[in-house]
């Protein structure tokens, strides 16, 4: 075999299939991210979901959250977050943009690497705000429905 031959097969030939991996893996991540950033790699149902609900899904809070009030189907490993907006606080002791601003437990190891802009945590706390708003309508309106009932 000549030698230079058998220098491609040693070293350029892995050389470049591997770059030709990394680089099919890095289009193929770059291809999802975008997709879920859309709002459409989670549940394509909610592909256009109002633009403020939007962000659970692109900021990937639904992961681990539901928000039922707001119609969010998400993950259970955090609280559902209808009443975020009055736990937070009840709980924490500040609203719920100074708790996305300075968190505690889990989600300081969530929001460590996945830091949320101020524009974010507006946007979070109007909309948790919206759905603490329809969580207590619903709680209110059981409550008449149980005493006419
Ligand atoms: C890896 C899972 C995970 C992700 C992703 C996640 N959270 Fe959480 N979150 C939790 C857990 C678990 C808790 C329960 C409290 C704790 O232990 O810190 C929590 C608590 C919270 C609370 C306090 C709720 C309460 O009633 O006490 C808020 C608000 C919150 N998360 C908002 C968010 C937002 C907004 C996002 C997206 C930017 C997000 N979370 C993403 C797991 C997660």
């Amino acid at each position: 075999m000549p030698k230079i031959s058998k220098r491609f097969i040693t070293i350029w030939a892995p050389a470049i299939a591997g770059l030709i991996v990394i680089l099919t893996l890095s289009f193929i991540e770059l291809y999802y991210s975008l997709k879920v950033s859309d709002g459409i790699g989670f549940n394509s149902k909610k592909a256009n979901a109002p633009a403020g609900k939007k962000i659970f899904y692109k900021l990937g809070c639904v992961r681990c959250h539901n928000i039922r009030a707001l119609n969010i189907k998400g993950g259970h490993v955090g609280p559902d977050l209808s009443g975020a907006y009055s736990d937070a606080k009840k709980v924490y002791k500040e609203n719920v943009n100074g708790f996305l601003k300075n968190p505690v437990g889990t989600m300081y190891f969530v929001l460590l690497l996945n830091h949320l802009s101020k524009e974010d945590r507006k946007i979070i706390t109007a909309e948790l705000k919206k759905a603490q708003n329809i969580q207590d309508k619903m709680k209110n309106k059981k409550i008449k429905d149980n005493k006419r009932g």
